[in-house]
């Protein structure tokens, strides 16, 4: 397609409709947030069981104990896919279904759902994309020091080859890590996730840790597949905006891009950490451990990056009172309202920072095919007496980043596919259930599914591209 012809005035609706054939449309999970079934089959405690326990720690006291009974319900959710019309559905395994210790052997009773449900979506003509990390470390592997402690690295590339030798048969699209900044930076330095620990240099450690168990599972996997598969790592990112042309707010917003985006993608892509984010943490007294060899690993080939997007932020450099350096004599950062709508999160809707950051990646690390792996958003949801829900607002936010993702493309960005989040309302962290982000609404009680408006609209989308 000759981009440079594309008028800009486009509709979101005409923007969508040119959305590349053959493009990917589906729905993506995560394991604690919807199985339950915490203790069946051999399951051993991870880090979310443990610290739903913290008093405090998750919004009414909530639990993934029970969460969307995915774990038996797994048939019927998939029929709901297929049902959908989506083509491809993103889950991600449990690390103590498959090794109950996070070392040693394969828990047969474990693995032996995910086997299941790769057979049910392959049946139902739906692909399988596995995300191998989805936040829940075994507990006995944080008890050991968790991700800041290198040898986690190992422990993960072992775990994920157990789950590459029993499904790669069968599935083609493998990630390594969802969201490798919540795990460090909101498990470790700002206690708001599991383990809950604030600790910031530990948490660069982990940063470090997480890409390493990254580059060392890919560079087995990549050894060991029986063909030609896609293999790559999943990534949160946004666009930081200056508040202002002013140095310190262009200082505040290079520094939230680059402990945000360039800490992963700098190494990911190019085996280097970026020199300005080493200075900002050697200001702080903080070193990444990196040993011989470990850029090499980490930058092997990946052929697919996933990207996540919710929001994008305003960054200044200066606080109330104008002042650019805190008592300690560190540089001030801070956000400041877009002035946009918000999400129940609170979260800011900002669809053009989606194609800002998807056109940014795509000329920063060129050749590097993407997919949204998740993007969605949490609204009061308001069911009528069938619980059906008119999401007008989920469904306007997926039209706006739809035609984000379109604009990206039409910008030249490579980009194969778009996956909800979510399939199902569903354990939304530090939230608990308060938050639903589904386009099916599960109610709790009786755990009944109920397509929404937005999944209703998501149906037709790919309906209509199938067509093309
Ligand atoms: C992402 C997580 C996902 C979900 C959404 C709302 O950061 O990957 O599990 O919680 O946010």
């Amino acid at each position: 397609m000759n981009t440079t012809t594309v008028p800009t005035t486009l509709s979101e609706q005409q923007l969508i409709a040119g959305l590349p054939a053959g493009f990917r449309w589906g729905v993506a999970t995560s394991a604690y947030q919807i199985e339950g079934a915490i203790d069946v089959d051999g399951r051993t405690p991870s880090i979310w069981d443990t610290f739903c326990r913290v008093p405090g720690a998750i919004d009414n006291g909530d639990t993934g104990d029970i969460a969307c009974e995915h774990y038996t319900r797994m048939p019927a959710d998939v029929a709901l896919i297929k049902d959908l019309g989506l083509d491809t559905y993103r889950f991600s395994v449990s690390w103590t279904r498959i090794q109950p210790h996070g070392t040693g052997p394969v828990n047969p009773a474990g693995l032996a759902f995910y086997d299941r449900l790769v057979d049910e979506l392959l049946a139902q003509g739906i692909d399988p994309w596995v995300t191998l990390y989805h936040w829940d470390l075994p507990q006995e592997l944080e008890d050991a020091g968790g991700w800041p402690v290198r040898d986690t690295a190992y422990r993960f590339a072992d775990y994920s080859m157990l789950v590459f030798d029993a499904l790669s048969d069968r599935v083609d699209t493998w990630t390594t890590l969802n969201e490798p900044w919540c795990s460090a930076m909101l498990g470790y330095a700002y206690g708001a996730h599991a383990p809950g620990r604030q600790e910031f240099p530990a948490a660069v450690s982990a940063v470090h840790h997480l890409l390493l168990g990254h580059g060392l599972a890919t560079e087995r996997m990549r050894e060991a597949a029986p063909r030609k598969l896609d293999i790559g790592i999943t990534l949160n990112a946004a666009t930081a905006y200056p508040a202002s042309d002013a140095e310190p707010d262009l200082e505040a917003a290079r520094r939230a891009d680059g402990m945000g985006a360039r800490l992963y993608l700098d190494p990911l892509v190019h085996g280097r950490y970026p020199a300005d984010v080493i200075d900002d943490l050697a200001a702080q007294g903080i070193e990444i451990p990196v040993q011989e060899g470990d850029l090499a690993s980490i930058s092997t080939p990946i052929d697919v990056l996933g990207i996540n997007y919710y929001f994008s932020q305003k960054f200044t450099g200066f606080d109330e009172n104008g002042r650019t350096t805190d008592d300690d004599g560190l540089p001030i950062s801070r956000t400041l309202p877009l002035n946009k709508p918000r999400t129940a999160m609170d979260w800011e809707i900002v669809p053009e920072g989606f194609t800002d950051l998807l056109v940014r990646i795509s000329k920063d690390y060129p050749g590097l095919p993407m997919v949204v792996t998740e993007n969605g958003s949490a609204f009061q949801d308001v069911p009528d007496e069938n619980d059906y829900v008119a999401d007008a607002d989920r469904t306007a936010y997926f039209t706006s980043h739809l035609a984000a993702v379109a604009r990206a493309i039409n910008e030249g960005a490579d980009i194969r596919g778009y996956l909800a989040w979510s399939l199902l309302d569903n354990f939304e962290w530090a939230y608990g259930y308060d938050k639903r982000f589904g386009i099916v609404r599960v109610d709790y009680e009786s755990q009944a599914r109920t397509p929404k408006q937005s999944a209703l609209y998501l149906k037709e989308l790919a309906e209509q591209h199938r067509n093309l």
